[in-house]
């Protein structure tokens, strides 16, 4: 679909179901490096209301966790 077709994702904070249905998504796939490269043990997101900071967790997630699809290829 191109870009122009593509919704708004109001009120959708699933990164999978953003990504795999046709919405707009803006990229901020960098938190993952800075993440990973702060060295932290733990780390306070804070952003005002609205940000993005449950769309980010999810987005998290869905990098790190190994889901029944990444496993399912090897069976
Ligand atoms: N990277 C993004 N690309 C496109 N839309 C986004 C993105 N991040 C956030 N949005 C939009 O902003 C909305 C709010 O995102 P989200 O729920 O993650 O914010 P939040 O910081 O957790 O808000 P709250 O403080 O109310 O819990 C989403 O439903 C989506 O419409
Ligand atoms: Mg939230």
């Amino acid at each position: 679909m191109s870009d122009r077709n593509k919704l708004l994702p109001l009120g959708i904070s699933d990164f999978k179901k953003i990504r795999k249905e046709q919405y707009y998504f803006v990229d901020k796939s960098l938190l993952i490096r800075d993440l990973l490269n702060s060295g932290a043990e733990v780390t306070l997101l804070v952003r005002p209301r609205r940000f993005g900071k449950t769309l980010n967790m999810s987005m998290l997630k869905a990098f790190f966790e190994i889901s029944d699809e990444d496993t399912a290829q090897y069976m």
